[in-house]
């Protein structure tokens, strides 16, 4: 595949917070986007049974797979079993590209959600279909609605874990070049600008949006503990790196309301 070449790309996620932007950028690059969720106006699929693949994907050249569920029994049947229905799909619709999104480290660190996306990495690149894994670290987005959340009880409990995080819309540039480009048969790896501890992007967080929420250390215990405070879930060279600070990106977000 070229770069001019205009293409059909389904999003599967392109509901969610990094495929709704993926799904636009592709389409103000002026490829067809179809956009698949279980809540999908035009194209409702499940990935936890195969509903609606075949309809969604006849035609397609592209599968950007942003989809996504955090319960450990959710990881398990829509990223990993997900995947391979996905994939035997694409592999009968004659897609020649499939894009995976996963997580900068997952492999790293051996708790429930991040086995799985190990896992599901696993399936892609032993999959049917040629394929380009796009790792991200944590979204902005995700780190600033923990904050909001545990804020409403008036505690912010943070262990120690350095983090590199970044704006999706950034990490979505990348997934959209991966999806108009060829497939690469290995790994983007996008990270955000700076490395920060969670408990300075706590601080930075409270700085901005004037909360009083207290502060409290946690210990994580064992092997989880252990590799996310060694930086498990950073990386020092990423292949590209996002401009955005969580600070910028928290005022621009305070600015917009
Ligand atoms: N969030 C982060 O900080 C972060 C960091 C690095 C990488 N990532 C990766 O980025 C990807 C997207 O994450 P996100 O945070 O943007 O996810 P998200 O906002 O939770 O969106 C999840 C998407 O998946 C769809 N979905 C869920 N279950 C489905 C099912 N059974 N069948 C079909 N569609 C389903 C949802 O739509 P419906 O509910 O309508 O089905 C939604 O469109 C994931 O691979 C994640 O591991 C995320």
């Amino acid at each position: 595949m070229n770069a001019e070449e205009k293409l059909t790309i389904a999003v599967a996620g392109g509901t969610g917070t990094l495929g709704r932007g993926v799904a636009g950028t592709l389409r103000s690059r002026g490829h067809q986007v179809r956009v698949l969720s279980r809540r999908s106006r035009e194209y409702r699929v499940d990935l936890t049974t195969g509903e609606g693949l075949d309809r969604a994907l006849a035609g397609c050249d592209v599968v950007v797979d942003a989809s996504n569920s955090t319960s450990p029994k959710g990881a398990a049947r829509t990223l990993v079993d997900g995947s391979r229905r996905l994939l035997a799909a694409e592999e009968a619709a004659g897609v020649r590209h499939h894009v995976c999104v996963s997580i900068v480290g997952c492999e790293r660190v051996p708790f429930g959600y991040y086995r799985a996306k190990a896992a599901q990495e696993r399936v892609v690149e032993a999959g049917p279909v040629d394929w380009t894994l796009v790792r991200a670290t944590q979204f902005h987005e995700l780190v600033a609605g923990l904050f909001t959340s545990m804020a409403r009880f008036g505690v912010l409990v943070l262990p120690r874990m350095p983090l590199r995080t970044v704006a999706s819309a950034e990490v979505a540039l990348a997934v959209a070049d991966a999806a108009g480009g060829p497939a690469l048969r290995g790994r983007i790896e996008v990270a955000g600008p700076e490395t920060a501890d969670v408990r300075d992007l706590a601080r930075q967080w409270r700085s901005v949006t004037g909360s009083r929420a207290r502060m409290v250390p946690l210990a994580l215990p064992g092997a989880v503990g252990r590799a996310v405070r060694s930086g498990a879930l950073t990386t020092d060279r990423p292949d590209v790196t996002g401009t955005t600070t969580f600070v910028e990106w928290l005022e621009e977000r305070e600015r917009r309301g």
